[in-house]
C-alpha cells in the first residue's frame, strides 16, 4: 500500500485521482454518503474514468473508507453494558 503519511500528521487531503481531481478525503466522504464500491465511486465523482491510473490506489482508500465505516457502525450498535450481579460479587458485562 503506498502511503507516505504526509496526509495524517496535518490533515491533509492527498490526491488519488489527478485527472478528476479528487482526494482520499472525498473518497472518505462519497463512502460516508453510502458509496461501496469502484463503481459507485466512479459514478458519484469521477475516479478511475479517465486514464484508470489511480484505479488501484483508489481501491485501497475505499477499503480503508469501508472498514473504518463498518468500525463505527459497530461500535454505535454495541448495547449498553449491564450490570451483573453474581455470588462472587458484580461486574460489567457487553451484551
Ligand atoms: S488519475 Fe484517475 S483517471 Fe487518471
Amino acid at each position: 500500500m503506498f502511503d507516505n503519511n504526509s496526509h495524517s500528521c496535518f490533515n491533509l487531503a492527498m490526491y488519488i485521482c489527478l485527472c478528476k481531481a479528487v482526494t482520499d478525503k472525498d473518497i472518505h466522504r462519497a463512502v460516508g454518503d453510502g458509496a461501496s464500491s469502484m463503481r459507485c465511486l466512479r459514478q458519484l465523482n469521477g475516479v478511475g474514468s479517465q486514464c484508470g491510473r489511480c484505479v488501484g490506489h483508489a481501491k485501497e482508500v475505499l477499503g480503508e473508507a469501508l472498514e473504518e465505516r463498518r468500525s463505527a457502525q459497530a461500535s454505535s450498535t454495541q448495547k449498553e453494558p449491564v450490570t451483573v450481579v453474581t455470588g462472587a460479587g458484580s461486574g460489567v458485562c457487553y451484551p
